[in-house]
């Protein structure tokens, strides 16, 4: 492999650098380009733009493969818990038994928060979406801790404030949902491991012993550890992006929370179910509900299908469908929304349309399902998304930091008017 590149242009050639990673993906370093040519590259939407180099996650689209620092995603969705794998994706290493239950104390220590943040929460209306509860209450611990602002503190500092927000993420998250029900919120249970403590939250009730299910919980912890990380999606750079101006932490991740809420990312999942509930309405002709994606005056598209980077299977999606028939199976569920979904997945993986453009059902067709079966409501849908990528969030943002990276700033090329002379009002 050559390790330079030439790219001429104008009846000049330029040298830059070729940049091989540990997986042997080539790439081509363009940031001397400019100095050098006065012109820039473009890309809309990132499509083939790497904006950092990381050693978190590694993603081969074609062959499906998703690693989480070097372990491949089906081991971990089998054998692991989802804190280990916050813990494994954020300091680099799984942990041995010791560190790992230091770890779970630390966060466990950190799961209850300041009362005055139920007064923030008290003021949102019930209709408010939980996304944005969740992101604004992440925004709030800014106020709360105001030594958090400074990301530049010791590293001790920084380590306190990502250990706060692991802990502190499910009672938010479980609270957006009470404040959306008009429940009283429940305090957190240490006693419990994490996964099973947010669905204390969210499930129980002060007046009721709420027990909670071990099928419930392992399924939605394995749903936790598929989503824990997907190196640089829409969120993730955000993230980053708005990490690398030196915002705190707890500021990065909200705006990750909120990049996260667009249907065509993690709202994805709400839309599945959204449309599999429109199409079981319609009568479950999944053949009319085809051609309309495959219209394209038609807006509707098939949520749940596609990716950016898988283009040949979404090795998540398919941990998940297994997982949607042993869950509905274990809980005695009859959801009639499954039948749909398979049938038009069937539908979809033989028609000449998406085999040509490389769609097949991805993470979020199947994982709706199975909230629905957890007895999760739809619009929390994108909050369990959020509870799952922090370790990820996190992890991308303390290598952004540690890797010293320079603040997001892209160029772009302008289209607009060319100078023209200011016309007062009263003349126009
Ligand atoms: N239904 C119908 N047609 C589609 C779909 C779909 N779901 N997805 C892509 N296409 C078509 C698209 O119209 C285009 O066709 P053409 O080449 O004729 O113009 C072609 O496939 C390529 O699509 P694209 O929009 O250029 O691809 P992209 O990489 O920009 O978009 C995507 C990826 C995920 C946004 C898109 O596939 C999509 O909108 N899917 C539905 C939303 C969804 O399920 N999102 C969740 C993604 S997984 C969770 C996550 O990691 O965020």
């Amino acid at each position: 492999m050559s390790n330079s590149a030439e790219i001429r242009i104008n009846g000049n050639s330029y040298e830059l650098p070729v940049v091989v990673g540990s997986e042997d993906e080539v790439a081509i370093d363009i940031g001397s380009f400019r100095t050098q040519s006065g012109v820039i590259t473009l890309d809309p939407g990132f499509k083939n733009t790497g904006s950092t180099q990381s050693a978190i996650t590694f993603l081969d689209g074609e062959k499906g493969i998703l690693r989480y620092r070097g372990y491949s995603i089906e081991e971990l969705a089998e054998n692991s818990t989802f804190l280990e794998v916050a813990y494994l994706l954020i300091y680099g290493e799984l942990p041995d038994k010791e560190t790992f239950d230091q770890f779970k104390k630390e966060v466990s220590l950190h799961t209850l928060v300041n009362e005055d943040i139920k007064k923030i929460l008290e003021g949102f209306p019930s209709a408010a979406h939980p996304m944005g509860v969740l992101s604004s209450l992440v925004t709030s611990l800014t106020a709360f801790y105001p030594e958090s602002l400074d990301p530049n503190r010791s590293k001790d500092r920084v380590n306190l404030s990502i250990i706060r927000l692991l802990a502190k993420l499910p009672t938010f998250a479980a609270w957006s949902y009470k404040n959306e029900v008009g429940h009283p919120v429940m305090y957190p249970r240490n006693d419990l491991d994490y996964t099973s403590n947010f669905l204390y939250m969210m499930f129980g009730l002060p007046s009721e012993k709420y027990e909670v299910d071990p099928v419930v919980a392992k399924a939605l912890d394995q749903l936790l550890i598929l989503h824990a990380d997907h190196e640089q999606n829409c969120s993730t750079a955000t993230v980053r992006v708005v990490g690398s101006s030196q915002a705190s932490l707890f500021a990065s991740i909200s705006a990750g929370v909120n990049a996260l809420w667009g249907p065509l990312h993690g709202g994805a999942n709400q839309a599945v179910i959204e449309m599999l509930a429109r199409i079981q309405q319609d009568g479950g002709d999944t053949a009319k509900w085809m051609a309309k994606a495959k219209d394209k005056d038609d807006p509707f598209r098939l949520m749940g299908f596609g990716h950016r980077v898988y283009k040949n299977f979404d090795p998540r999606a398919k941990i998940i469908k297994k997982a949607a028939d042993d869950v509905l199976d274990k809980l005695g569920v009859n959801d009639p929304i499954l039948d749909i979904a398979k049938g038009l997945e069937e539908v979809a993986l033989k028609d000449d349309y998406f085999v040509e453009r490389k769609l097949y059902p991805n993470v979020d067709f199947y994982s709706g399902i199975i909230y629905r079966a957890l007895g999760i409501p739809v619009d929390m849908f994108t909050v369990m998304f959020a509870l799952g990528r922090l370790p990820g969030w996190i992890a991308q943002w303390k290598e952004m930091r540690e890797n010293g990276e320079p603040i997001g700033r892209p160029r772009q090329v302008y289209t607009g008017s060319k100078l023209r002379q200011y016309v007062p009002m009263n003349k126009r």
